[in-house]
């Protein structure tokens, strides 16, 4: 799979690969970003086709708002000009696995992926925040699970990091009153690893993706696998993967 930018652009997506760093932009600030089957499918090519280089991605929407979350057209009869209606009976598992692949690279390994959040980040939007391994909010963002409210599950892979981090108490408060969380909750409840002034979100974004990027590459990928898969594991599981992922990375050692 490769992914040009005029079929990238269909999903409202844009696309910059600076050597080790990739920068997603949601790029429909018209509509505050919102997403449609087309920019779900534009994120699994992106993930598919990323050099083997990068080492950081950093996703950022355009304009006053991260992501409005699914475009609600959808829903609507006259729909989105260029895309399949989503509500109703027709929506099938395969089709929401695809929409999900989308977001289920941005824990790869390979990778460190940020979410650079201002404004609005609901529903699809929250759950793309959700998929990456860190968050940098603007003072100005806010987070709502807002599925419930409509209806709906959270259904793009938001669940299982949302439990993991605010633990499944505030995750069920959460999703099921459908309420919005400020940025400074957020820091509290560590769905943000910092909130900067809305003004200064680039430049704490560029800082992390510099101090990312002073770490070994093959450590940091060891690592990060490591990382992920702690907290499936028991003490004795993980002291194993730890020495047996020790001893292949220093095997490949020059
Ligand atoms: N879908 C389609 N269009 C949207 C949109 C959305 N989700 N969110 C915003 N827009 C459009 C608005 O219709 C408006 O268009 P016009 O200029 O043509 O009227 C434009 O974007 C700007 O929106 P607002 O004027 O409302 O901007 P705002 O800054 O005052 O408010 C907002 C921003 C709080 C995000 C508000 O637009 C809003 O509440 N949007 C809907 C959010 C929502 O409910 N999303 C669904 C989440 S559930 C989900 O995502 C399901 C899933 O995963 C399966």
């Amino acid at each position: 799979m490769t992914s040009s930018q005029t079929e990238l652009m269909a999903g409202g997506l844009m696309l910059a690969i600076d050597g080790e760093v990739a920068t997603v932009t949601l790029a429909r600030p018209e509509r505050r970003n919102a997403m449609t089957p087309a920019t779900w499918q534009g994120l699994a090519v992106i993930g598919a086709s990323l050099p083997p280089e990068v080492r950081v991605v950093v996703v950022r929407g355009q304009g006053p708002s991260f992501c409005a979350g699914i475009d609600l057209r959808l829903f609507s009869a006259n729909g989105v000009p260029g895309e399949e209606p989503i509500g109703g009976l027709a929506i099938s598992e395969q089709a929401i696995a695809g929409y999900q692949a989308g977001y289920l690279w941005l824990r790869n390994p390979a990778i460190v992926s940020i979410a650079a959040v201002q404004g609005h980040a609901i529903g699809a939007g929250f759950q793309l925040a959700l998929a990456c391994d860190l968050r940098i909010l603007a003072d100005d963002a806010t987070l709502c699970m807002k599925e419930p409210a409509l209806g709906l599950v959270p259904d793009l892979t938001g669940t299982k990091p949302l439990v993991d981090i605010v633990g499944l108490p505030r995750a069920i408060e959460l999703c099921l009153t459908a309420r919005t969380v400020t940025a400074a909750e957020a820091l509290l409840l560590r769905l943000a690893e910092l909130v900067v002034p809305a003004p200064e979100l680039d430049a704490a974004v560029a800082d992390l993706v510099a101090a990312l990027l002073t770490v070994d590459p093959a450590a940091a990928r060891a690592t990060k696998a490591l990382l992920r898969q702690a907290g499936g594991h028991s003490l004795e599981q993980q002291a194993e993967a730890e020495r047996k992922a020790q001893v292949k990375l220093l095997s490949k050692r020059p």
